[in-house]
C-alpha cells in the first residue's frame, strides 16, 4: 500500500486518523472514549482539523461533539445529522449529501451511498439522522481512499469504482450489522481497489469476521491488517 506522504492510523472499529501531506489532521467516525479497541494514548487528541461522520450511530459519532468543542474542526455529514450536531453545540458544519464533492481543509470529499440505517440515540429517543453514507477522500498527492462506513455490499459500488477509482478501500467485515468477509470480497470485485483495510470487526465478540477470511477470498488484493493504534505511511 503506497500512501505517498499520508500517515494513516487506525484507532479501532471504524475510526481512523489521517495526517495529510500538508499536516492537517482528519478523523473519520470519531469514537474513542467508549471504543474498547482505542489505545488510551490515542484518546487525547492534540489537533483535529476535519471530522467526517458516516452516520449517526454511537459507535461512529460518539465523540464528535466533545472533539468539536475542543478543536473546532470542520465537521462533514449528511444534513439531518449536521443539524442534530449543531443543536448540540458543534459550530463549523460542512453538510453535504450523496453526490458532489467539496473541499475541506486540503482534501476533497465526496459523499457516496451506503446501505445501512442512521438513527441517532439522544437520551431515550432515537432521532432521525438522514441516511448512512460513505466517503471518497482525495488527497493533494492524488491518492483516493474510500471509507465505506457501515454498509452491506451494493451494486452501486461499481459506480464508485467507475467515477472515483479509489486505490484504497476501508471496508467493514464484522458480519453483524455490516458486511461479512464474503460480502466484502464481492465489494472488492466491484471496487477493484489495490488495497483493502478491514474495519468494524473484533470490537465486540459478535463482530466475528477476520481479515484472514477476506484475504483468502481476494487473493489478488492486498488486505492490510492493522492493529489499533498502528500507523502506516
Ligand atoms: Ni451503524
Ligand atoms: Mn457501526
Amino acid at each position: 500500500m503506497n500512501l505517498n506522504g499520508i500517515k494513516l492510523t487506525w484507532l479501532g472499529h471504524a475510526t481512523f486518523r489521517m495526517e495529510t501531506p500538508g499536516g492537517r489532521i482528519i478523523i473519520i467516525d470519531p469514537w474513542v472514549m467508549g471504543n474498547p479497541k482505542c489505545p488510551d494514548a490515542e484518546k487525547k487528541m492534540k489537533q483535529v482539523d476535519v471530522l467526517l461522520c458516516t452516520h449517526g450511530h454511537f459507535d461512529h459519532i460518539g465523540d464528535t461533539v466533545e472533539i468539536a468543542k475542543q478543536h473546532n474542526p470542520l465537521v462533514v455529514g449528511i444534513p439531518e445529522l449536521c443539524h442534530w450536531l449543531g443543536s448540540k453545540g458543534v459550530k463549523q458544519l460542512a453538510e453535504m449529501n450523496k453526490g458532489g464533492t467539496q473541499t475541506v481543509g486540503d482534501i476533497k470529499v465526496t459523499m457516496v451511498h451506503a446501505v445501512h440505517s442512521c438513527g441517532i440515540s439522544d437520551g431515550d429517543q432515537i432521532v432521525y439522522g438522514g441516511e448512512a453514507c460513505g466517503y471518497v477522500i482525495e488527497f493533494s498527492n492524488g491518492i483516493k481512499i474510500y471509507h465505506a462506513g457501515d454498509t452491506n455490499v451494493f451494486s452501486d459500488m461499481q459506480i464508485i469504482r467507475d467515477l472515483y477509482a479509489p486505490e484504497i478501500a476501508m471496508l467493514p467485515i464484522g458480519d453483524h450489522y455490516t458486511m461479512s468477509p464474503r460480502e466484502a470480497a464481492y465489494a472488492c470485485n466491484l471496487l477493484k481497489p489495490k488495497a483493502v483495510i478491514p474495519m468494524h470487526f473484533g470490537t465486540f465478540p459478535i463482530l466475528t469476521g477476520t481479515p484472514g477470511e477476506l484475504q483468502k477470498l481476494v487473493p489478488g488484493v492486498e488486505v492490510v491488517e492493522m492493529k489499533p493504534g498502528q500507523t502506516v505511511s
